[in-house]
């Protein structure tokens, strides 16, 4: 049955991570950088600011997490279910078309084309290629759900299932728009309905392709890797539950204080809250299962990583609610915090999950151990300490930010309504900031070349330790 796997796919998926990971990274960093060095805008439309933000956006969780899901998918699916997929041809068509709607997203928002929606910046026709493939994938997964020999549906292909189904419905209607030409269009919404129903959008986009599909991965490869069974599957099937009710609810907490129903803001506020319950229960359900382990973390990167995600987890998901909560949002609103709050996320939870998973298939895939655990130790402090730069100077930031725009003198007029004056006393946190993402992109690039170092061992056998399964396994 292991040899009618399609482990191809699997490996175009994993080229296609760091390729797009790389490239969201290196614009991450360049931006970074303007916002301190505005002349590194170069005078060049499309590598300014407001062109290289959304790349950077869309090429994080489009491209990259959106491909390492997908290698999770196409890798962890056959075998929970013990099926091969349903249609290698459904597999190809796939990838090839969501190649080619990547490089024409980085084409079209260089250029400048973009529907001014956060997250949803593609113009209709790539909308339609997107939903083109995701159709295609939706197909495959469900045949082969359909097919399968193993009954018992494990959770983790639960939290893909999620995925699988809300991210096109959540796509489809905030991209709802009249064409007015090729690269043109306006929404079929306006006013303060489209606010809504954009973040309903792009909270939901965090919780559908930032965190349930990540969930999926935590729950197939701790325990495939650890050979230990999740600390509590209960807790994984109410959590789960729980989770997907609560997150869709939750999207107004962008919109608080926005000319909005009143009844909607303390909504997503109140869900915000209860989130903290099912997002703690799932990070704690990791931690137990890799507590079991702990003799093992400070050998292998893979648990290394999953590490980092789970402490990254447990904290963007505390100081979300925290953030949703009115008061505190008058502060955190529109500052340097939120952009901390984002890559405690994107950076801790996804980017240690995506890592996590990158070392654990590489040596199975090309059934070679990997080249060094000692670059990976490496890899592991870079990526930690940049990360801990990146959000720490960014609550600083943040909040000085959101402190000088509130100040007022004795007659209550602002006490810096100069708002240079405002973004020249951040220079030095966002200087730090740039200098935290540099650290973690350098670590990524430590670990490109152990996993190149490893590919070119293909072949050489994966070793079986007490920790590793055999490349058969
Ligand atoms: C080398 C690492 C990275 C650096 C230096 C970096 C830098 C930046 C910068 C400068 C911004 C714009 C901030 C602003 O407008 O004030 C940004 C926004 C953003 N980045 Fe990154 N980034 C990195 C990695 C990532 C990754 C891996 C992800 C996702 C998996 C990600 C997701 C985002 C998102 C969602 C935003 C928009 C946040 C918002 O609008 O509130 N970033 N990033
Ligand atoms: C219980 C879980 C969470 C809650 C309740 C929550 C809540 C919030 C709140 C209140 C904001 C600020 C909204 C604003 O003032 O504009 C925010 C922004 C954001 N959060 Fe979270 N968060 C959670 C977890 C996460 C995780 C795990 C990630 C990433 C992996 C994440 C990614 C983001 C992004 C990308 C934004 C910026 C959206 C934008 O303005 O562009 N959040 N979140």
């Amino acid at each position: 049955m292991q040899s009618e796997y399609d482990n191809k796919i699997v490996r175009m998926w994993v080229y296609s991570c760091v390729t797009w990971a790389l490239a969201a990274m290196l614009a991450g960093v360049l931006a970074a950088f303007q916002l301190v060095f505005p002349i590194m805008n170069a005078d060049l439309s499309f590598i300014s600011f407001g062109r290289l933000r959304p790349i950077h956006t869309n090429g994080a969780i489009f491209g990259f997490t959106a491909s390492i899901v997908f290698a999770t998918f196409y890798y962890a699916i056959p075998r929970l279910l013990r099926t091969p997929m349903w249609s290698r041809k459904l597999s190809l068509i796939h990838f090839w078309s969501y190649i080619a709607t990547i490089i024409l997203a980085v084409v079209t928002l260089s250029m400048g084309y973009t529907q001014s929606k956060e997250y949803a910046e593609l113009e209709w026709p790539l909308d339609i290629l997107v939903c083109f493939w995701w159709v295609v994938m939706a197909i495959n997964v469900f045949m082969t759900i359909a097919k399968r020999q193993e009954k018992h549906m494990y959770v983790a292909v639960w939290f893909f299932i999620a995925t699988i189904v809300t991210v096109p419905v959540l796509y489809i209607v905030n991209n709802l728009a009249v064409p007015a030409g090729f690269l043109k269009s306006y929404s079929v919404f306006s006013g303060s309905t489209d606010a809504s129903i954009q973040w309903w959008y792009g909270h939901n986009a965090v919780a559908f392709v930032l965190t349930t599909p990540i969930l999926g991965m935590m729950y197939y490869y701790l325990p495939k890797h650890t050979k230990l069974p999740i600390f509590s599957h209960r807790v994984s099937i109410v959590h789960f539950w729980s989770l997907v009710f609560l997150y869709i609810w939750a999207g107004p907490h962008h919109l608080l204080y926005h000319p909005i129903p009143d009844w909607a803001q303390t909504l997503g506020m109140v869900f915000s809250l209860m989130l903290i319950a099912p997002s703690w229960g799932g990070m704690l359900n990791g931690f137990l299962t890799l507590t079991q382990a702990k003799e093992k973390i400070r050998t292998d990167a893979t648990l290394k990583f999953m590490l980092v995600a789970l402490t990254f987890y447990g904290m963007s998901t505390f100081e979300g609610p925290m953030m949703a909560i009115r008061a505190v949002n008058t502060l955190s609103h529109n500052t340097d915090w939120t952009i901390g709050h984002v890559h405690g996320g994107a950076l801790g939870w996804v980017g240690g999950m995506a890592f996590a998973a990158l070392y654990y298939l590489v040596p199975r895939l090309w059934n070679a151990k990997l080249h060094s655990e000692r670059l990976a130790e490496i890899h592991f402090w870079t990526a930690t300490i940049g990360i801990l730069v990146y959000v720490v100077s960014m609550w600083v930031s943040g909040i000085t930010e959101g402190l000088m725009w509130r100040a007022v003198d004795a007659q209550g007029s602002l006490q810096y309504p100069d708002w240079i004056e405002i973004v020249r006393a951040l220079k030095p946190y966002r200087l730090a900031r740039a200098l935290g993402g540099s650290l973690f992109l350098a670590g990524f690039c430590i670990m490109l070349y152990n996993l190149y170092k490893t590919i070119k061992n293909a072949g050489s056998g994966f070793e079986t330790s007490d920790l590793r399964e055999g490349a058969k396994a």
